[in-house]
């Protein structure tokens, strides 16, 4: 039975490149569309970049471009991309798109027309300066928790606390460095608490979610399900909801309706039924490829829009791990945070998909790129066993036979294994399972080159009278080699391609693998594919060490170290009103009920300070006697519950650590620093 899906992977942010992380996702969900067209069935592949949102917003004003500029010109350079991976979108389109307006305010109408939205006046924080209300990520200011400077607004990055922006100490704006005043607005709310009960139906309804999901739904059940703000104030990069002016669709309510509006576009370019997919009771199968850290999104908010609108609901939702490098969290001082354009100056792409599809499985599992692993895994399995292969019998059929395979192969117990193996490498590609499959696909190839040990098509070949023998192996060996590239093709696109070229034979399905090419020409064999060399890889994390630019509003999963943001220009009057001077650190003690602080008594030459420090989780307080380092000596003094500070020392933080400045030898108490 031919069936029909639809299949998504999530929209990635518009104001940032493709690193390999994303890849996991995308190469994933390519390598399952590309099985389900190789079984027959009729499978759409259909994505769109994520445009909306502040971050994107403010990356374009600081680029000095407009949104849509800068929308535009990312749409190339991910399309550009995704394209070098071979990950083959049958649509690849833009969250800022008619269809998605349409469907996004639609969808709104009927939720509301369902009594599902509500609005209510809150708290925010606002940027008196920028004059915009200000995302959680976009406040910053010392966690109430373990002091540490400068996290942000909605978790610490030390601690692990979570809080809301105005539990922050000291809160500033992140993009004007302005102190936030709380003012009131009007926002709309999606009543997710009264979906309840369908999504604990829907949740755990067999085959929707994998286990490990499923799990987490308990958890978010369990500590109960709140009302979804989904409005946002102007200025927004977004769409305006329809019956509130100068209010704006949250960037995640639009966001998953770009599924729909991606597959709507396509629908009108190739005149299929979009109804068919998306009406409530369609029979058509629909599957979102996501990383774990935007379930709460697709499990829960995405599901009851649809069900509450009157769509279908998802088939299921499939979700990844995250990927690591060398064990670590991708990394870009390191040079692990590796983008795919630089990947791609690099190696080849189908190393990594390779590799990828050597490690996935159907879990939350994150997954680890080792590059000593890498390297070794593909020159064995694909350069020393694969390809190896065809090199081994090509040659002779070319030469000693002009192309020609035997036309009879005989009842060949090696291809009958090969053959029969197709249902379960099918079975694994199916259930997400890719590792299975490989490792299956990687046995065949291993049986293949035991044959070609025990026939030794070489010493045939100086051997008189074995003509026949000799092509007959070699012809064995190709039909060997044909089937393995059938099983491997939807992980190895061009390669697969280069194959049919070399066989001469039209683009391979998975149920070709049931027939044998006899009594037919090939083409001269050339080397399909070269070994990894580590210089390469060395080459690619050296150009990797330079910066990028800032990520996307990062979920919390996401790589944590981030380089903020330059604060707006300054003149140097400005700068020179804060008085720094070197100052001695004459004395350093623990304080009596204070968990994080340490009291520095500052020798600054001809007076001293009494300043109290956030620093007590990185310094011991006789390690830093005696030593110099910098303060401002001209903040206004501040009460605090231990006494009066007088100050403050500058300290690098953020990454997870804490590092007070040092002057080189020779600086004395009192100079200034400018
Ligand atoms: N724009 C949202 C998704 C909206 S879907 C309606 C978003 N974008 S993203 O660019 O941050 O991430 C896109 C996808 O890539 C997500 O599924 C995310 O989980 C995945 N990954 C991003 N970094 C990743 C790793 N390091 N490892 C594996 N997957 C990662 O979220
Ligand atoms: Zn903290």
């Amino acid at each position: 039975m031919t069936r029909k899906i639809l299949v998504t992977s999530a929209l990635p942010y518009a104001n940032g490149a493709i690193h390999i992380g994303h890849l996991v996702e995308y190469i994933q969900t390519d390598i399952w569309v590309r099985f389900q067209k190789s079984r027959g069935h009729t499978c759409h592949y259909v994505c769109a970049d994520d445009t909306h949102g502040t971050p994107i917003m403010l990356r374009a004003e600081k680029e000095g471009i407009s949104p849509e500029a800068l929308i535009a010109r990312v749409h190339g350079e991910h399309s550009r991309d995704f394209a070098g991976f071979h990950v083959g979108f049958d649509n690849y389109y833009s969250t800022n798109s008619e269809e998605n307006s349409h469907f996004a305010g639609t969808i709104y109408r009927q939720l509301k027309d369902n009594g599902k939205i509500v609005s209510r006046t809150i708290n925010q924080l606002y940027d008196p300066v920028k004059n915009m209300f200000l995302p959680d990520r976009f406040v910053k200011g010392e966690c109430p928790k373990c002091h540490a400077k400068d996290q942000y607004g909605d978790n610490c990055e030390v601690c692990g606390a979570t809080y809301s922006p105005t539990e922050l100490i000291n809160p500033f704006s992140a993009v004007s460095g302005a102190t936030p005043e709380l003012r009131e607005s009007e926002h709309y709310f999606f009543k997710l608490g009264d979906c309840e009960s369908f999504l604990k139906g829907w949740t755990t309804t067999p085959g929707k979610l994998q286990a490990e999901a499923a799990n987490k739904m308990q958890e978010w059940f369990e500590s109960g399900l709140s009302d979804w703000d989904i409005s946002r104030d102007a200025p927004y990069f977004g769409f305006e909801i329809p019956d509130a002016p100068g209010k704006y669709f949250y960037v995640w309510l639009d966001a998953p309706v770009g599924y729909m509006a991606s597959h709507k576009n396509l629908c009108d370019r190739l005149g299929l039924d979009f109804d068919e997919y998306w009406k409530k009771d369609s029979s058509t199968e629909l599957y979102h490829f996501i990383g774990k850290d935007i379930l709460y999104f697709h499990a829960l908010f995405w599901p009851a829009m649809l069900e509450f609108s009157g769509y279908r609901t998802p088939t299921a939702i499939n979700t990844h791990g995250f990927l690591t490098v060398d064990g670590a969290k991708m990394s870009k001082s390191r040079g692990t945070f590796i983008t795919a354009e630089s990947y791609l100056n690099h190696l080849n792409p189908e190393w990594l998909r390779y590799y990828f599809a050597a490690k996935l499985s159907n879990t939350f599992e994150d997954i680890d790129l080792n590059f000593e692993d890498f390297a070794a895994r593909v020159n064995s399995d694909l350069i020393g066993k694969f390809v190896n292969i065809a090199s081994r019998a090509a040659g002779f059929i070319s030469k000693r036979f002009a192309g020609q395979l035997a036309s009879e192969l005989g009842q060949v117990e090696l291809l009958n294994r090969l053959q029969a193996a197709s249902e379960s490498i099918a079975q694994h590609f199916e259930a997400r399972e890719y590792s299975r499959a490989i490792r299956e696909i990687m046995a065949l190839t291993d049986e293949v080159n035991q044959f070609v040990d025990l026939h030794k098509p070489w010493e045939m070949a100086k051997q008189e009278g074995r003509e026949q023998d000799l092509q007959q192996v070699c012809s064995i060996l190709i039909n060997a080699f044909r089937i393995l590239t059938i099983y491997l093709k939807p992980v190895l696109p061009k390669l697969a391609s280069d194959v049919e070229a070399f066989l001469n034979v039209a683009p391979l399905q998975w149920q070709d693998a049931q027939t044998l090419l006899t009594n037919h020409t090939i083409n001269t064999y050339n080397h399909l594919m070269t070994r990894i060399d580590p210089k390469q890889i060395e080459a690619m994390i050296e150009e990797n060490k330079q910066a990028l630019p800032a990520p996307a509003e990062a979920p919390a999963a996401a790589p944590s170290y981030e380089i903020p943001a330059i604060s707006e220009t300054i003149n140097i009057d400005d700068f020179m009103k804060v008085d720094l001077r070197i100052a001695r650190i004459a004395n350093a003690q623990h304080v009596e009920g204070a968990e994080k602080l340490l009291q520095l008594t500052l020798d600054l030459g001809n007076e001293t300070r009494n300043v109290f420090a956030g620093i007590k989780s990185a310094y011991k307080p006789e390690d830093l006697i005696g030593k110099h380092t910098v303060m401002v000596a001209n903040l206004a003094p501040r009460k605090m519950k231990f006494g009066l500070s007088e100050g403050m020392v500058l300290a690098a933080g953020g990454d997870g650590g804490l590092y007070i400045l040092e002057p080189h030898d020779g600086a004395k108490p009192g100079m200034r620093v400018k």
